[in-house]
């Protein structure tokens, strides 16, 4: 069975997608095959990978996970009767395949309202590929909303990337506690591999202390390696290329260290 981590947080732009796509392609540089799942409505993750042409062909095609996840059909989210095999994209990096994401999730907790066993549609439809894959990396919206939710349950570990800033730190105990009923209640045990300080540099107030304060609550949990604030890092996601496609050595270092570090902390040798 592939070990399933998932980016989540429940504050938005503090570098879930960055961290997803380019932990997803170090695993994959390193040989591991690897499925990266967009559940984020905003379809980030997909679009760093491929170019909107391309996610366009593809999404009107063979479908996304929109499909997968059973949305009713929407104009541009057509095919009844596709597989999850058609609807993976293959190798939008080395070793790395891509499960698309669709715009068409912003409405998924309204469409899914009454259906039931709705937080587990993610996994019986990946459970024709699991096998294919030694680790699933799943990019998640900045909630808790059913595509998290999906994420969550199929997942066997996740990790949450922080931002350094006042607003971004002040969720993470409710996200851990949110975390542990939904686990519960599902009777899902999930691990928790781990928080990155992700983007520190960013202009914010109190920074260092916020970074201090995290350590000092969160203790081993928080990751020793830290993502800086590149310009390299969202130049990589609009080339649709990964950071350790770039020039810039000192984001490849960083990306490297966190990779190896979370790759450790789920039990994954390289
Ligand atoms: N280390 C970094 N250095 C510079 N820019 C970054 C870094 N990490 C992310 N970014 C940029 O900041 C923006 C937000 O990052 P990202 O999309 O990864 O956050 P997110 O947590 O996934 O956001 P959301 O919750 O909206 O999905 C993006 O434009 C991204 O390219
Ligand atoms: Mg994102």
């Amino acid at each position: 069975m592939a070990t399933i981590l998932s980016f989540v947080n429940l504050k938005g732009g503090v570098g879930k997608t960055a961290i997803s796509v380019n932990f997803a392609a170090f695993c994959g540089s390193k040989g591991l095959k690897t499925l990266l799942v967009d559940t984020d409505p905003q379809t980030n993750a997909t679009f760093s990978c491929i170019s909107v042409p391309n996610w366009k062909e593809h999404s009107s095609k063979k479908g996304t996970i929109a499909n997968l996840m059973g949305m009713r059909r929407h104009t541009s989210a057509q095919g009844t009767n596709v597989t999850t095999n058609e609807i993976i994209i293959e190798n939008v990096f080395s070793n790395v395949d891509l499960l698309p994401s669709h715009l068409d999730l912003f409405t998924i907790d309204l469409d899914l309202a009454g259906a039931i066993a709705r937080e587990s549609k993610l996994t019986r439809a990946l459970s024709e590929v699991m096998n294919n894959y030694q680790i699933i990396v799943c990019d998640c919206p900045p909630n808790l909303t059913i595509p998290t939710q999906n994420a969550l349950a199929m997942s066997t570990h996740f990790a949450v990337p922080v931002s350094p800033d006042f607003l971004s730190a002040l969720g993470i105990g409710i996200l851990l506690n949110r975390v542990k009923d939904f686990c519960g209640d599902l009777q899902h045990d999930l691990n928790h591999a781990g928080i990155i300080l992700s983007r520190i540099g960013r202009p914010a107030q109190h920074r260092d202390e916020i970074a201090e304060d995290l350590r000092s609550t969160f203790g081993d949990l928080v990751l020793n390696s830290e993502i800086r604030e590149r310009v390299v890092v969202s130049e990589a996601a609009s080339q649709n290329r990964s950071v350790f496609q770039m020039p810039n050595r000192d984001a490849k270092l960083e990306f490297k260290a966190c990779s190896i570090e979370l790759l450790e902390r789920i039990g994954i040798e390289i």
